[in-house]
């Protein structure tokens, strides 16, 4: 196992022991319900101190992951055979060149189209709609800056919207200054900079598997090779994984959602996120983290963007106001640190600036406090919706079927099983006027065909329930 227990890291002793032990779980090498090794034989395995094996496994107990057990020892929790999340699959161990664009064209299409049952599109803002809000503050910008709005903005972004997301980075402990800010058109503008500041033609980047698939066609276009790293359900990127990949490729940058997959709604633990950061640090590989649906979590507390825990400065954080706010306004930034420069110069390059008035809009609406008081809303009717999306797929799927767990964002991934073809069950849901997203997107190869990704990210009413049963019905005929 290549993630090494160092002093030199900036992680405590005990902490690495958790992040290790987090590795273990994932890739099946104690299972719920088995015992841990004994403090004394893990510290030995670790070359750590037994005080050090306690205090970690003390902490696995107070977050529920492990339980002691008197004079026995200690045990991984059992999980909830009722709901068995989605497998591990096998991963080619070498880059390969991507080539999905025709294929993500081909589902973009059929799941645009309007009237649909919109499984297929991940837009979490339809739970709670801005329309009436962003309409007034439109009117009162346009009012009194009259036709000011309608001329270029600042090109690296308006002052009043940087100064904001400064402010709320400070909330979370991030100093940021607006020199490092470039606000963009969505994060995937932000994106498609941060991997070229890093990047030249037919170089090798990290990405997580399964991936947003729109990060799998930005590697396609910018012509990067594609190296996939596994993503525990419920724990974020496979640090064991990453660290032996980093030891055998060239990787220049890993693209990882630090905060909430997409599609798995997984949320990498704090201490896991300072771990990755660590170790790319000591690799000097740059992380470009997508921090989409950071705020749109169910845990009790936002993570951290992992831009705080990095002393190199070699993280590039991209988000936006797309999942939270207006997919429509197409206004993203990033935190380029060290790459600002670089980034300017391209965002100058691509698109000159972002719309000014849409990022006065939202500058007013993070001002008036409302947009906080949305994001709370969103995230109680998200929480509502996935616990509805959970019980109905659990009620019309086969009881096969695994199901991830989201923590936070508006989808969830369903692995049907290997007999099904998500592909197939696309096709059929689209003659349905409903749409999935199949799982063959989320790869930068051939995995995933058995899986569907499905977006809880709407109005639940009884037409979700029909159409979710009749995706079940649809099942039957979507064999391989
Ligand atoms: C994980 C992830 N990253 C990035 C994006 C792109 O966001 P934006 O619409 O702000 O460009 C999306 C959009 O679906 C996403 O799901």
């Amino acid at each position: 196992m290549s993630f090494v227990i160092s002093k030199q890291h900036k992680s405590f002793l005990y902490e690495q022991v958790i992040a290790l032990i987090d590795d273990m779980v994932c890739q099946g090498m104690i299972c719920p319900g088995d015992k841990l090794p004994s403090l004394r034989a893990m510290a030995g395995k670790l070359n750590v101190s037994i005080p050090t094996v306690k205090q970690a496994y003390q902490v696995l107990e107070a977050q529920g992951k492990v339980r002691a057990q008197e004079k026995s020892g200690y045990f991984l929790q059992a999980v909830n055979a009722s709901n068995p999340m989605p497998k591990r699959v096998k991963l080619p161990s070498q880059p390969i060149v991507v080539n999905k664009q025709q294929l993500i064209e081909q589902v973009y299409d059929a799941i645009h189209q309007p009237s649909i049952m919109p499984f297929g599109i991940a837009n979490p803002v339809m739970v709670a709609s801005t329309e009436k809000i962003l309409a007034k503050l439109m009117r009162r910008a346009m009012h009194s800056m009259g036709e000011n709005m309608l001329s270029y903005g600042a090109m690296d972004g308006l002052d009043q919207l940087k100064k904001q997301i400064v402010h709320r980075y400070l909330d979370l402990g991030l100093v940021v200054s607006t020199e490092e800010l470039v606000i963009t058109n969505g994060a995937q503008e932000a994106l498609a900079i941060a991997l070229q500041c890093v990047t030249e033609v037919g170089d090798v980047v990290a990405i997580e598997s399964p991936c947003y698939f729109g990060i799998v066609e930005l590697v396609e276009s910018l012509g990067l090779k594609v190296i996939e790293i596994p993503v525990c359900p419920d724990d974020g990127v496979w640090l064991c994984d990453l660290g032996e990949a980093l030891l055998k490729h060239d990787i220049k940058a890993c693209v990882f959602s630090t905060s909430i997959n997409n599609p798995l709604g997984s949320f990498m633990p704090d201490i896991r996120r300072k771990a990755l950061v660590e170790l790319l640090e000591y690799h000097q590989v740059t992380l470009i983290e997508d921090d989409v649906y950071g705020d749109l979590h169910f845990t009790e507390r936002r993570g951290k963007p992992a831009q705080c825990y990095t002393s190199t400065g070699n993280v590039i954080t991209c988000a936006s106001f797309s999942k939270t706010a207006a997919p429509s306004y197409r206004v993203g930034w990033m935190v380029a640190g060290p790459h600002s420069a670089k980034a300017r110069r391209l965002k100058r390059a691509l698109s000159c600036s972002s719309s000014l008035m849409n990022q006065l809009v939202l500058a007013d609406y993070v001002v008036s406090g409302e947009y906080d008081r949305h994001l709370k809303l969103m995230r109680k009717r998200l929480m509502f919706n996935k616990t509805q999306m959970v019980k109905a797929l659990r009620r019309y799927f086969p009881s096969s079927a695994r199901l991830s767990d989201p923590q936070g964002g508006c989808v969830i991934w369903v692995d049907l099983g290997t007999e099904y073809s998500g592909s197939k069950l696309f096709q059929l849901a689209i003659a349905h006027r409903i749409s999935i997203t199949p799982g063959v997107l989320f790869s930068a190869g051939r995995q995933y065909e058995s899986c569907i990704r499905m977006s809880y990210g709407l109005v639940w009413n009884n037409d979700v329930e029909q159409a979710i049963a009749l995706l079940g019905q649809l099942l039957l005929n979507a064999k391989k």
